[in-house]
């Protein structure tokens, strides 16, 4: 067999890596710059009409202005980036993502968008040099959940923004509540095998669903004014029960697990994830409930 179209595709991944990766965060870095990114650049308007409800909630919540200095964590293809730029027009975001692809993307959009105050950066925003007291506004749409060792990520964050400063952040309360999730997977579970979100408290969707962990890590990070409010917004799933059938199976989870089943059980599943999203179909479309929290806090 002729690997070599494979080690091309595994040399091209290793040089899309950002230069400094902690060494816990190596297999998010490779995740991202692989499927799962590759998966979010494809399905990019998508993924942002789905958080329609929830973006104008934490960009509300992050307090920018004209001429603020903005950090985008784990900005990938750069949604909320170009949201701060529009509100920072006098001012400056970056957005910093470990995905290469993502933030090629996000450059795309915001010369698109001729946002030119807009810039990315490749880095772990665990480790990332940003400068100290860079920045006067940080804020991370469900990008901080991610990190191996997240009480020196957000020390590190703490250390970019002024004195004074704003964080405001989205993370998933419990996979439980988030049925835009459990839905779905509940549909698929008699023909597949269930996904694998990892622990509790592990680095992941669901690594700060805990309240009381996430003012530990802030208060120990250096914020104050720590406050964290439930959200609970419709997600959009699509159009109509298509739209969110083709979406949910590009994702490289329900990709992997329909790949191991059986042709007879793909069928199946199929069957019984357009069944239910029927179900779930509305006037605006298809609609299921997601559960996070809106966390802000102000930097000591
Ligand atoms: C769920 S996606 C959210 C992307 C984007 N904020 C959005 O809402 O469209 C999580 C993002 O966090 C990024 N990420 C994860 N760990 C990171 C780290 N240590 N440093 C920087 N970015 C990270 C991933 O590459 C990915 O783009």
């Amino acid at each position: 067999m002729d690997r070599s179209s494979e080690r091309h595709t595994d040399g091209d991944r290793a040089a899309r890596l950002p230069e400094e990766v902690a060494a816990g965060n190596t297999a998010q870095a490779e995740a991202w710059n692989g499927d799962d990114g590759e998966y979010w650049v494809r399905q990019r308007a998508h993924q942002e009409a789905r958080y329609r409800r929830l973006t104008p909630r934490l960009m509300a919540a992050a307090g920018i202005r004209a001429d603020s200095r903005v950090l985008d964590i784990g900005c990938g293809s750069g949604g909320t980036s170009l949201e701060a730029a529009r509100a920072a027009a006098e001012g400056a975001v970056l957005g910093v993502d470990l995905s290469g692809p993502m933030l090629a993307e996000a450059r795309k959009q915001a010369a698109t968008a001729g946002l030119p105050q807009a810039t990315f950066a490749q880095g772990d925003a665990q480790v990332h040099d940003f400068g100290a007291a860079a920045f006067d506004a940080v804020l991370s749409r469900f990008g901080v959940m991610f990190f191996a060792d997240p009480e020196a990520a957000f020390r590190n964050i703490a250390h970019a923004l002024r004195p004074g400063g704003r964080l405001a952040f989205l993370c998933w309360r419990d996979l439980a509540q988030n049925a835009y999730l459990t839905v779905p997977f509940e549909a698929l579970a008699p023909y597949v095998q269930p996904p694998d979100f990892g622990a509790p408290g592990e680095p992941g969707p669901f690594s700060l669903a805990d309240t009381a962990r996430i003012r530990t890590l802030l208060e120990g990070a250096g914020f104050d004014g720590i406050s964290v409010d439930a959200v609970d917004e419709p997600m959009w799933m699509g159009t109509d029960e298509d739209d969110a059938v083709a979406s949910l199976t590009d994702t490289p989870m329900v990709r992997k697990m329909l790949a191991a089943a059986d042709e007879e059980a793909r069928a199946g599943a199929l069957a019984a994830l357009r069944h239910t999203m029927a179900a779930h179909r509305g006037p605006d479309g298809v609609t299921l409930g997601s559960a996070s929290w809106l966390v802000t806090a102000r930097r000591r």
